[in-house]
């Protein structure tokens, strides 16, 4: 399966599309706004990104197609704006660069953008830094952008995608991802895809931005070194047992599972540590967690009181784990099982939602360039 030309998030702005299915990736970037704002504020007195008529690239790497995309634009822009301010200096104007893979709706994007200078003028007035948006189209595991070009890098909930399915998975059986029973060489391949591809990453992106030039990177990880603790693979063996149900009812066969394996990998602290120091090119400024439950508004895990099967956070969680993987399902498996497929999904999920505190477990990582 070549990932780079089949993954993307579901399309437009309908019922099942990530554009109406996003509000866990929206928290998430809320809630790690702080490092955001901190990283900028170590930058702002600093000549060589704010000096006489300099333009401030940014670029989002793993955009995808919803409202959170350019919200985050408005964000890091807004919060230079205000430590200028703060600096008495000049905003700069700003260059904001959205990559995603080839497949991404970025029409859907393009189709935001004069509201979202409209609103941006109305609400800066004068102060309003000129900002140029543009696509780039591609892999974040390729070169992007020309070299030392870019000031800030920005990612959310797009690095714990990896670059491919890792070799070497066939003895991972009925499971989707590294699951409880999955046997020890699948972790080590895992875990040997996400190093190579999180290496070369950052080797990538040294090249792209310029000297002490900044990096934000929230990823989903795991609260412990084991593999199959709840916080990584919960989500998905519940994907796999829907599918396996699918089996017994004669719409899935047992062989198209045993060949599918989702490209994601969600890493422990230290397995972020250990490749950020041993490729060498970035300072580590800092490292912070925090965790969201599956169903985000639910923050007080009332969940826990939901004793049916068709409770609203089944449904929600369904709906959010289908955005992000309808496409990738449909090259495998084919357009007919979706439907049927989050039905039972939605069924699983609220089931152990009923006993289980829920959670994705985030990674927010700052880095400065050597
Ligand atoms: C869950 S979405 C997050 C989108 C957005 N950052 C947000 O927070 O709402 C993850 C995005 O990463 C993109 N992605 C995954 N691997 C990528 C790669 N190698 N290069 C570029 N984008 C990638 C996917 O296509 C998807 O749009």
């Amino acid at each position: 399966m070549e990932v780079v030309n089949i993954l993307h998030m579901n399309t437009g702005d309908g019922e099942s599309s990530y554009a109406s299915n996003s509000l866990l990736q929206e928290t998430v970037i809320q809630k790690a706004l702080p490092v955001l704002m901190h990283t900028i504020k170590g930058i702002t007195n600093h000549d060589l990104f704010f000096s006489g008529d300099q333009c401030f690239k940014i670029a989002d790497l793993g955009c995808s197609s919803s409202k959170n995309t350019l919200m985050v634009a408005s964000s890091i822009m807004d919060i230079v704006i205000d430590m200028c301010k703060e600096n008495n200096r000049k905003p700069p104007k700003f260059q904001v660069c959205l990559n995603d893979l080839f497949g991404n709706d970025f029409n859907t994007l393009f189709k935001m953008l004069p509201d979202f200078y409209a609103k941006r003028k109305k609400e800066k007035g004068e102060n309003f830094g000129p900002c140029f948006v543009s696509a780039v189209p591609g892999s974040f595991y390729c070169r992007l952008f020309p070299e030392q070009s870019l000031h800030l890098v920005h990612s959310s909930y797009s690095v714990h995608w990896l670059s491919q399915v890792p070799k070497g998975l066939e003895s991972n059986a009925l499971n989707i991802y590294m699951a409880k029973t999955s046997p020890p060489n699948v972790f080590h391949a895992y875990g040997k895809q996400f190093k190579t591809d999180f290496t070369y990453f950052l080797q990538i992106r040294s090249e792209e931005l310029v000297c002490e030039g900044r990096m934000v990177l929230t990823l989903v990880g795991r609260s412990v070194a084991d593999p199959t603790s709840d916080d990584g693979c919960r989500l998905w063996e519940l994907l796999a047992q829907s599918l396996l149900d699918m089996v017994k009812e004669g719409h899935v066969q047992e062989s198209d599972i045993k060949s599918f394996n989702v490209p994601i990998y969600y890493p422990c602290e230290d397995g972020i540590r250990n490749v950020i120091q041993n490729e060498g090119s970035f300072f580590l400024e800092s490292l912070t967690t925090f965790h969201v439950n599956w169903d985000p508004p639910d923050t007080d895990y009332i969940n826990l009181n939901d004793s049916h099967e068709d409770s609203t956070h089944g449904e929600n969680t369904a709906k959010m784990v289908r955005a992000f993987t309808e496409p990738l399902l449909t090259s495998h498996f084919g357009e007919s099982i979706i439907n049927e497929l989050f039905e039972k999904y939605k069924k699983h999920v609220a089931k152990h939602l009923i006993n289980n505190k829920t959670r994705f477990f985030n990674f927010v990582i700052s880095l400065t360039k050597k």
